[in-house]
């Protein structure tokens, strides 16, 4: 790693791609972290290889031998309740000369049979049959070294089903930190039980993971990049306000904005864009929470909305309708996006047809803002090829400065602040250090 930093300009110390300066009040990011293959690879490693890593809700799975196929942190999964009941996660590649056992997507199999040799497993990953006359006695004589591998590490909070590769990884609880109970009052939103929707939203964004997460955080290209989606609000009696919008360092590399300006939010607040009819079932949706939670925690999931990172997959919305979304990084430039519909279990057809509309009107691939979104970091993508090799300094590097003052000062972050996105990267920093062959272009600019 060479790397020269302009005086007053530090370095974390850690890899040498971030470059922070409290004293010019600057944060810049290099961008061969968006692109370079060895980052890429050392990310897997260092970071994939060793987090928490969100897999999926078990509401996919809620019979006994469901399964569902996925790849995360670059590993083939198999996702399935045995027929025990229990919620587990193997890798999908044969113990016998490494397969992918189950090629279907998804579905209810007591036993998954790999197609090359035929042995077979149960949905619990025992090794249960393998074919030809001597099949008996070589079955006992690999039974208990050649089942199906589980991952590492599962565990569940509140239904969200997380792995990880390192048998070493603190607890799940102590990295999900203040993570944890976002994501409980989003289960507690009803009283029968939250679940996901069968149907499930997928895309290929041909973008760098990080830039996903970056939007997400990034409350200040709201009216620009969605000015549709902003003059059709203000057309249906929205106010569109940066005002009372917060972000949030949740430490271990979790993020938040909160955003109480909000309005319109499914079962919560459906003023003004809804009726009088709606108002009254907000009304006793609310009070219904109060009675359940007490009126201080129903009143803190009810009154704001938020989109929660949890480090490093998992995008979760909970606006006007909630969404869960996964990222699974492909390539540098590369990611895979899946995202589900988080929805009271006992939700009546009218408000959970509004649900949908509302989410397909907004977040999904097709609605008026994601989109646009992707169209963002597609578009940084393709543009941080221009300054590549770059050796004037400072043109190879993106800033992310906006409201480094407030924090340095201790205040509040706003939304429309680039401070979730700096805590990201400070944690990203923290996790990768120093990739070999990554140099960065010696940062020689101005320092604010
Ligand atoms: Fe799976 Fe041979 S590789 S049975
Ligand atoms: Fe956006």
């Amino acid at each position: 790693m060479t790397q020269t930093m302009a005086e007053g300009l530090v370095d974390t110390g850690h890899g040498g791609l971030i470059a922070q300066d409290w004293n010019a009040l600057t944060f810049r990011v290099n961008r061969e972290a968006y692109r370079s293959a060895e980052v890429f690879q050392a990310e897997r490693e260092r970071i994939w290889g060793h987090s928490w890593l969100y897999l999926g809700h078990e509401t996919e799975i809620p019979k006994k031998n469901d399964y569902k196929v996925r790849t995360i942190g670059g590993k083939p999964l198999i996702f399935v309740r045995g027929g025990d009941g229990v919620v587990r996660a193997f890798l999908n590649s044969c113990p016998h000369r490494g397969t992918v056992v189950c090629r279907d997507e998804q579905g209810n199999a007591r036993n998954f049979q790999c197609f090359y040799h035929a042995w077979t497993f149960n949905s619990s990953g025992k090794l249960s049959a393998l074919p030809g006359d001597d099949a008996y006695a070589e079955l006992e004589r690999f039974k208990g070294s050649m089942d199906l591998r589980p991952v590492a590490k599962l565990d569940i909070h509140e239904g969200f089903v997380f792995i990880s590769y390192d048998p070493d990884v603190p607890p799940l609880l102590e990295h999900l930190g203040d993570a944890a109970d976002i994501l409980s009052m989003a289960a507690e939103q009803s009283a029968a039980g939250m679940s996901t929707l069968p149907g499930i939203q997928r895309y290929g964004v041909k973008g760098n993971w990080k830039l996903a997460v970056e939007n997400a955080m990034d409350g200040y290209h709201f009216s620009p990049t969605h000015n549709t989606f902003v003059g059709y609000l203000r057309e249906t009696g929205f106010a569109v306000t940066d005002d009372d919008q917060y972000a949030y360092d949740l430490g271990n590399g979790h993020s938040m904005l909160v955003l109480t300006g909000h309005n319109g939010r499914l079962g919560m607040l459906w003023e003004p864009r809804f009726g009088e009819e709606e108002k009254e079932r907000t009304k006793a949706n609310r009070e219904a929470m109060a009675q359940r939670l007490g009126q201080e925690r129903a009143d803190t999931i009810g009154d704001a909305s938020r989109i929660l990172f949890v480090w490093p997959n998992l995008l979760f919305f909970d606006l006007e309708a909630l969404t869960i979304r996964q990222l699974e990084p492909v390539a540098p430039g590369r990611t895979d996006v899946r995202a589900w519909q988080y929805v009271p279990t006992d939700e009546d057809d009218e408000a959970r047809a509004m649900r949908l509309k509302t989410m397909t009107s907004f977040v999904g691939p097709g609605g008026l803002a994601t989109p646009d979104d992707i169209e963002a970091y597609e578009a940084v993508q393709r543009g941080i090829e221009a300054s590549k090799g770059d050796t004037r300094g400072f043109n190879d590097w993106s800033d992310m400065s906006r409201g480094m003052e407030r924090e340095a000062k201790g205040e509040k972050g706003r939304s429309i602040d680039e401070g979730a996105m700096r805590s990201f990267w400070r944690h990203w920093d923290q996790s990768l250090g120093a990739v070999p062959g990554v140099a960065a272009t010696s940062y020689e600019g101005p320092t604010a």
